[in-house]
């Protein structure tokens, strides 16, 4: 008997504001946001004991050290705290904790703890009735979550730069707080950076060109709602902004920002469009920042401020789904939280499934249903990855005790979590669905979220006793079950239909030089309207063994080795590899130089670490020369696979 089926009754009393003694009189966060209390909630990846002692507000005061490296200065937490606690423990990682003192500045006791490579060491404090507490702190140079580029790494090659990436687990590295996505905290931030530089965060900006100050500028910041930490972020560097609509706009060094804010020009409707399928966008501002090449995602959700890689400048806009992914987590994964990592689903499978939602109401459905089905078959290499689909990863629901939580977040967590949705739309119809989801957001914004608290809640709100539609979708096997149930809806797109037709007709080889202008590798094709998708499919669909002779004629006739759009490259390059197709490593090798977006690097490095004589030496040359450039994110995991040392 499954004892999840009992669990909505309780997940209710679940969610619990405690026991605290009232806040300080002059705190900024009068009700801390609620902690979910069930097992399912508790945080593996924290030290923190919230229902004992919690940080309700951040406020930070730091300096970018660019010669040294590092992040320096004070962080103030507000806190609540239970009856009878008397420490509060927050986390941190590779900091170096100079004092801890109480708002008056009297020195309060703190220790800390062994440290553990993943989840860094526990913070202690005793609180001697204290209710805000100053940390003194350092970060170290080679803090996770933060990258110190050198000018040559920026686009305009004259001043450092400096940004993080707190998801999951890496804002320890220079914030002392909390680090759990379940505790969700206010903040806010003065921060003193070189006279020559800008300082943005994902927060409101409360000094848009900063103040001079001694040592430098000043930038100010200040987040009112309360958010998951993993969600403050920072970049400082020589950035210009440029309006794209009334709240939208564009931040990127100045040499990018033409560039940028065409490719971003319909930044504005993709806002308007999200909020009319599912509730009002409730940050004020949504602006991107386009990074430097090093940025280890294709996008990170920052509130207010989307970080967002510059391989999606395609020139095109064929990677604008990306910005839809982003901004879609306003409502999940920002709004309603994943609980814990291991309901990462939760924030990525929503995220996708909306994105698409986003790019259906845009483009239309068919431009939709290619993107779905290129997901399908993400879905499917990542189910092949975990081990097949009998593997414990494939479920939604993961297990990632005693694991960093970056080894379990593969695609089936996005992709099979938008397909359990796409399978409860199609069961429960369209306009319900979207009736459920818009008031699942309300209800649970600013929460926290589990898959059980999900589960119990379309039991009360959406099926409400239909036990019929319920069990036809199977709920508990979806998320607490590996495998990839009977009834997952598949949205295929028709024009790939045509694709595969070609990829399979080329491989056969039966297409003879044609005297037809547009003709190509692919023979009498009208290739004229084939979009990105379109490349991509085609590339992922053709055999994956093929002779050098037939690479050849498609790299000479579609320029693939060459390509300046990221995703046609990378998934040219995944099939040329394992084809050890010798021009493919200079194409590697440029690639992977270029720019350090983790999707791209780790499975490129896989592919020639598995091709044994030919293609280890190219990945050893190569990771020389590259992993100076990465950010921690991705060496570490590229160290794994070529097996770096040191
Ligand atoms: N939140 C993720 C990025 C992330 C995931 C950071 C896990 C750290 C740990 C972001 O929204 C994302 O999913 N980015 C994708 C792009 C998206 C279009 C699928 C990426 O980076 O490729
Ligand atoms: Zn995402």
């Amino acid at each position: 008997m499954n004892l999840r089926f009992l669990l909505p009754a309780l997940m209710l009393t679940g969610l619990a504001a405690c026991n605290w003694s009232k806040p300080d009189e002059n705190t900024s966060t009068p009700k801390p946001s609620p902690i979910i209390t069930t097992d399912e909630a508790k945080d593996l990846h924290s030290y923190a004991r919230p229902h004992e002692a919690r940080v309700t507000h951040v406020a930070l005061d730091l300096t970018a050290d660019f010669d040294a490296k590092v992040m320096r200065g004070t962080a103030t937490l507000d806190l609540a705290v239970a009856k009878d606690a008397k420490e509060v423990v927050l986390d941190s990682k590779d900091l170096t904790i100079d004092q801890v003192t109480d708002a008056e500045g009297r020195q309060l006791p703190f220790a800390l703890g062994k440290a553990d490579p993943i989840l860094g060491a526990p913070l202690t404090v005793q609180l001697g009735g204290a209710r805000k507490i100053v940390v003194h702190y350092a970060s170290s140079p080679g803090a996770a979550a933060l990258q110190w580029l050198s000018p040559a790494q920026t686009a305009g090659k004259q001043h450092p730069y400096l940004f993080s990436q707190g998801e999951a687990t890496l804002n320890r590295t220079w914030i002392p707080t909390q680090d759990s996505p379940g505790i969700r905290q206010s903040w806010e931030a003065t921060i003193l950076v070189p006279e020559e530089l800008t300082a943005v965060m994902s927060a409101e900006m409360l000094t848009p060109k900063g103040e001079a100050s001694e040592g430098g500028r000043l930038f100010m910041f200040k987040q009112d709602q309360p958010v998951a930490p993993y969600l403050i972020a920072i970049a400082v560097g020589d950035l210009a902004f440029k309006q794209i609509g009334p709240r939208t706009g564009v931040w990127t060094e100045p040499s990018m920002l033409a560039k940028s804010a065409a490719e971003f020009s319909g930044l504005e409707k993709f806002v308007t469009t999200a909020e009319s399928l599912y509730g009002p966008y409730r940050w004020g501002r949504y602006d991107l920042l386009v990074l430097p090449p090093s940025f280890p995602f294709g996008g990170m959700e920052n509130p207010h401020l989307t970080f967002v890689t510059p391989t999606v400048l395609a020139g095109d806009k064929s990677l604008v789904s990306l910005i839809a992914h982003e901004l879609a987590h306003s409502w999940s994964g920002n709004l309603v939280t994943n609980a814990t990592w291991n309901d990462f689903w939760l924030n990525e499978g929503f995220t996708v499934y909306f994105e698409n939602r986003i790019m259906e109401a845009m483009e239309g459905k068919e431009r939709a249903a290619m993107l779905a089905d290129l997901g399908w078959s993400d879905m499917q290499t990542a189910a092949k990855e975990a081990g097949g689909w009998g593997a414990k990863d494939t479920q939604l629901h993961l297990d990632l005790k005693g694991r960093d939580p970056d080894d379990g977040m593969t695609e089936i967590a996005y992709e099979k979590g938008a397909v359990f949705l796409r399978t409860i739309e199609q069961a429960v119809g369209r306009p319900r669905w979207d009736a459920y989801l818009r008031s699942y957001f309300d209800r649970f914004a600013f929460k926290p979220q589990t898959s059980a608290g999900f589960l119990a809640d379309m039991r009360a709100t959406l099926f409400k006793g239909d036990k019929a539609t319920e069990d036809r979708i199977g709920l508990d096997v979806w998320v607490y079950q590996p495998g990839l149930p009977k009834n997952a809806v598949h949205v295929r797109s028709t024009r790939f239909a045509q694709i595969d037709r070609a990829a399979a007709d080329f491989a056969a080889g039966t297409l003879g030089p044609s005297p037809i202008v547009n003709s190509g590798p692919l023979g009498a094709r009208d290739i004229s309207d084939w979009s990105t998708q379109d490349y991509q499919r085609l590339l992922n669909s053709l055999p994956r063994k093929l002779p050098a002779a037939k690479l050849a004629e498609l790299d000479k006739g579609f320029q693939f080795s060459a390509s300046g759009n990221s995703e046609i490259r990378f998934a040219w390059l995944m099939l040329a590899i394992p084809n050890r197709y010798p021009p493919a490593a200079a194409s590697a090798e440029q690639f992977l130089t270029g720019m350090g977006r983790r999707k791209f690097v780790s499975p490129l490095f896989q592919a020639l670490q598995d091709q044994g004589e030919w293609g280890q030496p190219i990945a050893r040359r190569i990771y020389a020369r590259a992993r100076p450039g990465y950010h921690s994110v991705t060496a570490g995991s590229v160290d794994k696979i070529v097996g770096w040392k040191g």
